[in-house]
């Protein structure tokens, strides 16, 4: 078993620079708009959602599969009181969010995979997570291990806690072969509008360029041997129907799309128990409250 890892400078490689970190997650991020050309307009969809979900200036948010920390990033520039714990398993994912953001307040990384039942434990919550968040991760994650992902995050979200997983949820292309047909056609026209000279790099030319740099030869190599990309593909996560029927099984109550594009959503699900909106002190600051459900986190930090 890893060991727990909160210190964001730990684990940076050696001797490497912000700027080259930065370099890699901006090569990164342009990487991921191949698929994805409307991916900035989802994570400001997200955001928002969490400013006026959560209610609060501080919230506490998990990003779920939050390679090098895009979104965590987005989110701290507009909400630099929160914290946010960027959770994944890839070792250079992590390392690179690290070596980019050493002094960024607020923002943790911590090596775990969502698949190992009791992860959460290993975060070492100092109170109930306001919000849980996660792009284009989740489909990784075959069809049992998501529902007991979605149960174990359930417990430690406050009361009125949200999820919002932004991702590519497909049709099945048997039941409606020409609605599937239109969202990737619609796609690759939105793709061609925004990115008329195309992409310079996709996904494995990024990772080929990523194996050739001395730098992260260790991560790389640790990479191969966690086997960190067996399940990127076919895992049967695509499908919005798997979400929500998961999402209902760990408990969830409000359950539905907060922004779409073809096939690209912003998945929202609410844990019951929550105040209709913040929960406000007489300082007019908003409180999350405590229930008998969420009562696994540990009061350890306060
Ligand atoms: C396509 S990347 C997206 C990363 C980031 N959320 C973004 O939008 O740029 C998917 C991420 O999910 C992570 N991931 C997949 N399965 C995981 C698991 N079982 N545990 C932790 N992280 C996982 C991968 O390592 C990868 O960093």
């Amino acid at each position: 078993m890893r060991e727990p890892d909160h210190d964001t400078a730990q684990g940076a490689p050696p001797g490497p620079s912000v700027g080259w970190a930065r370099d890699w997650v901006e090569r990164w991020d342009r990487q991921q708009e191949e698929a994805l050309p409307d991916r900035e307009d989802r994570f400001t969809a997200l955001i928002d959602a969490v400013e006026e979900g959560t209610g609060r200036q501080e919230p506490l948010v998990l990003d779920v599969g939050c390679g090098p920390g895009s979104l965590a990033v987005r989110l701290l520039d507009r909400l630099p009181r929160a914290t946010v714990i960027g959770i994944d398993a890839d070792p250079v994912a992590l390392a690179l969010g690290r070596a980019a953001y050493p002094a960024l307040a607020g923002l943790r990384f911590i090596d775990l995979d969502l698949r190992e039942p009791g992860w959460s434990r290993r975060l070492d919550l100092a109170r109930h997570a306001d919000a849980a968040v996660s792009t284009t991760a989740l489909h990784w994650l075959p069809e049992p291990h998501l529902r007991a992902m979605y149960a174990e995050l359930a417990t430690v979200l406050r009361p009125g806690g949200l999820l919002l997983n932004g991702d590519h949820f497909a049709v099945d292309a048997k039941e409606a072969p020409t609605l599937a047909r239109l969202h990737l056609a619609l796609r690759q026209r939105e793709d061609r509008r925004r990115f008329p000279q195309g992409h310079p790099e996709s996904w494995r030319a990024w990772w080929e360029a990523a194996a050739a740099d001395p730098l992260l030869a260790r991560y790389v190599a640790e990479r191969n041997r966690r086997d960190v990309e067996a399940g990127h593909h076919g895992t049967g996560s695509g499908l919005l129907a798997t979400h929500v029927e998961a999402l209902r099984a760990a408990g969830f109550a409000e359950i539905g799309t907060l922004w779409q594009r073809g096939d690209n959503h912003l998945l929202c699900a609410v844990l019951p128990g929550g105040p209709a909106g913040p929960e406000r002190g007489p300082d007019g600051v908003s409180h999350s409250r405590a229930s008998s459900k969420t009562a696994t986190v540990s009061h350890k930090i306060t």
